[in-house]
């Protein structure tokens, strides 16, 4: 479909809108991001780890462009910084086509959402982190869309509001969520691809460290490579942000290489275990262990007294100590395992509980 046959919502919007926001503050996240996103792999081949969704996806991608078709609507979901929107960058580059990002908080009302919609050329990718955040009447506009590529919108106000359609070319809508869950159940179904990310295992982690050192000119050793790996709690996001400090600590003393003596002191400094825990993790399993006597305590309490949310708790801290068996889940609330109490050096005196 040429520009001169579309619906002209934008001219509509930007009138009565002022700007369209959103598209432009799309752009400029992908700008913020640049270190990031030179370390990002730009293919599946270069993509290290989450080897099943990986296959899966090469399968779905080879199918969809073989029947010159837009890929089917992707849900990928999982705890933070594993790699969501590098893999949406991938699957947008493997298709051969445009992708638009936004997130669920920066579309404010269904209108916000058309004007996306409205760039998109026929097999482009709409995708939206922080999906779960998307408010209820911008969700409803997205069933049609999804299904069937068209907008119903109210237009105007008053007596001259009135009902406008507007078609869409076929797209993907790839969303990511840390939780799942407070997905609805209309949303998640219209959904063809719904995969969950896993944390990556230490030689996964590894070969990301040495790969990102690779990019960076910063020449590492093998034993440098595994204990950042070690420290990076399952997930890419830190193993590079480790590095690039672990490299200012390898720069400034003079050393040639990355070895795993400059690792330790680096990462001793920036007050992260051997185990990848932070001063976050510290707090929560300690406050657990002297007030609660380790638990069972619930959530919104060991919130409250750590001073974060537990909404943060619950999405970005809780899941990396679950995976590591440091806490456990029971019906009366969390509990510290015998694992953490070993690993804190604090003497394990409960019953069985
Ligand atoms: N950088 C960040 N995540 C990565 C991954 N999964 N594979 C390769 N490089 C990465």
């Amino acid at each position: 479909m040429t520009n001169n046959e579309k619906p002209q919502f934008n001219q509509w919007y930007e009138t009565n809108n002022e700007t369209d926001q959103l598209v432009r503050q799309a752009t400029a996240n992908q700008g913020e991001q640049h270190d990031e996103l030179s370390l990002r792999p730009q293919f599946l081949r270069e993509y290290i780890g989450q080897e099943p969704l990986k296959e899966e996806l090469s399968v779905y991608i080879s199918a969809a462009k073989q029947r010159e078709e837009a890929l089917d609507h992707v849900l990928l979901f999982g705890p933070p910084g594993l790699g969501k929107t590098t893999l949406a960058m991938i699957i947008a580059n493997e298709m051969s086509v445009n992708i638009k990002t936004t997130s669920g908080p920066a579309i404010e009302k269904p209108g916000d959402l058309v004007a996306l919609l409205n760039e998109l050329e026929p097999g482009d990718i709409l995708f939206i982190d922080e999906i779960h955040r998307l408010p209820t009447n911008v969700e409803e506009i997205m069933y049609s869309a999804m299904e069937d590529y068209f907008v119903d919108i109210m237009v105007g106000q008053g007596p001259t509001a009135r009902a406008v359609h507007f078609p869409l070319p076929p797209f993907t809508l790839i969303g990511a969520t840390t939780r799942p869950g407070m997905l609805s159940k209309p949303l998640r179904d219209r959904f063809g691809i719904i995969s969950g990310m896993a944390y990556y295992t230490t030689n996964e982690l590894k070969e990301i460290v040495v790969r990102s050192s690779d990019i960076f000119k910063a020449p590492i050793k093998s034993e440098g490579a595994y204990e950042v790996a070690l420290r990076s709690r399952g997930t890419p996001r830190i193993a590079n942000r480790l590095l690039k400090r672990v490299r200012d600590f390898a720069q400034v003393q003079g050393k040639s290489a990355i070895d795993r003596q400059i690792v330790d002191i680096a990462l001793d400094k920036l007050r992260v275990d051997n185990r990848g825990l932070d001063d976050t993790d510290h707090k929560l399993l300690d406050t657990m262990i002297e007030y609660y006597q380790g638990g069972p305590v619930g959530l919104n309490t060991i919130a409250a007294n750590i001073g974060e949310e537990s909404e943060t708790l619950e999405s970005m801290v809780e899941p990396y100590l679950l995976q590591i068996g440091f806490l456990q889940r029971t019906p009366r609330g969390r509990v510290v395992t015998e694992a953490a109490y070993n690993h804190l050096g604090v003497p394990y005196q409960k019953e069985i509980q």
